[in-house]
């Protein structure tokens, strides 16, 4: 992991010395219109102030980030000649941070920085999270929808895309409503367990210590979180459980639960943590067979396991365990969706079997698996019974 971390309960306080350290007089706050209006924003340009940084303000962004929005915000950071930027927010405004950053200092579009090497490291980025998800703070991929071919791209490169610094204020969680902890919570859930069983070659001994231990923490903590959302223990839990997450991902790789959601999020306006909670279940039930060792090591770091049942008992159990804790979080169904039309599976299953994801998911995935997925998803078809 480049990225240096700053963690633990009010530790955004530390913000002024951490931007100061890298010896910039003008950095830019971005972050999006409500969250501009927090504490949190007003704090970061108090601390910037007193530290002798002028602080530009930026919020012209929407969540699942496009990239016309970053050609906008990189345009707006050459013309006020800015040095640093701070990202306050969830992987929205982090992601099109880390796009806009980029672009200033490779003099390319957004999409010219898709499916390729980016040569020159983005400005330095300065990362503090608002949502218990993504992870964003520590991967060095900003998701960002292609608004021409209608696709989210994943811009990537370690060298040039890690962010500096994470900032991980649990804090910062306090506001977050219910519907976000969850689906968020489920997106790093989806990460860890994802990473863990990512196909061989792509997981590997340290991916795997990230992802487990964050499934076993993600486990103990997302459904006291959602109940209750001021539980300072259970918001700490999910803040560093959701940065394992991420470490463990960009270690390893994430897998068919994220190559249909990221078709099925585009095509339908579907939010990242929603669209994987309505495929994490099933994409586990494909994958099970045959690899159920994986999916028992994912119960008993839920606390699903039962002693004395073997592997393909436990795997089973660790896949209904997921499918309780979606339903408990009261997380919509894919049917629930009015917009849902299922005349466009086969095209979506085709665009999610040519995503790169599903060349590093545990077991060969094609078209029709993708379709078969889809339609379970869609008749809430009831697994492992
Ligand atoms: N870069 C990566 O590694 C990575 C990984 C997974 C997902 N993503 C991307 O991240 C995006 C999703 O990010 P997200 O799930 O964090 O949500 P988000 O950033 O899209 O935010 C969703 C909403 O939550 C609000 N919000 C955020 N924090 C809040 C808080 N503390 N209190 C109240 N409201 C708050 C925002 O204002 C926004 O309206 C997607 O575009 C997805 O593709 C990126
Ligand atoms: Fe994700």
């Amino acid at each position: 992991m480049r990225t240096k971390l700053v963690t633990g309960y009010g530790c955004l306080e530390k913000i002024g010395e951490i931007v100061q350290s890298f010896g910039v007089s003008k950095a830019m706050l971005c972050t999006d219109s409500f969250l501009v209006t927090t504490p949190a924003a007003a704090a970061i340009q108090q601390k910037l102030k007193a530290s002798g940084i002028e602080c530009l303000v930026y919020t012209q962004l929407q969540p699942e980030p496009i990239d016309t929005d970053c050609d906008a915000g990189a345009l707006f950071c050459r013309e006020h000649g800015i040095e640093l930027i701070v990202a306050l927010g969830g992987g929205s405004v982090m992601d099109q941070s880390k796009a806009m950053a980029a672009i200033v200092t490779n003099g390319k579009s957004c999409r010219e920085l898709d499916d390729t090497v980016i040569p020159r490291r983005m400005l330095p980025l300065i990362c503090v999270p608002t949502t218990a998800g993504t992870g964003s703070e520590v991967t060095y991929v900003a998701v960002i929808t292609n608004t021409e071919k209608k696709y989210k791209m994943t811009i990537m490169d370690a060298d040039s895309l890690s962010p500096n610094v994470a900032v991980c204020d649990p804090a910062l969680l306090t506001t977050l409503p219910k519907k976000l902890i969850a689906s968020c919570g489920v997106d790093a859930l989806t990460h860890a367990i994802e990473a863990y069983t990512a196909a061989d070659g792509v997981k590997n001994p340290i991916s795997d210590a990230l992802a487990l231990r964050a499934i076993e923490m993600i486990g103990q903590s997302l459904k006291q979180c959602w109940d209750s959302p001021t539980d300072q223990q259970a918001q700490s839990t999910m803040m560093l459980a959701s940065t394992m997450a991420g470490a463990a991902f960009i270690n390893a790789d994430v897998g068919a639960v994220h190559a249909i959601a990221e078709v099925v999020g585009v095509t339908y306006h579907i939010p990242h943590g929603v669209a994987n909670s309505l495929f994490l279940p099933y994409v586990m039930e494909f994958n099970r067979p045959g690899n159920d060792a994986y999916y028992a090591r994912v119960a008993e770091q839920l606390g699903a396991a039962r002693v004395g049942a073997g592997d393909e008992e436990n795997g089973k159990r660790a896949i209904r365990f997921v499918e309780g804790l979606i339903t408990q979080l009261e997380i919509p169904a894919f049917s629930d969706f009015a917009q849902v039309d299922p005349a466009d599976f086969r095209d979506m299953a085709q665009r999610a079997s040519k995503s790169a994801m599903s060349q590093d998911n545990r077991k060969e995935i094609h078209a029709e698996d993708y379709l078969s997925i889809l339609q379970s998803a869609y008749q809430k078809k009831r697994l492992c019974q």
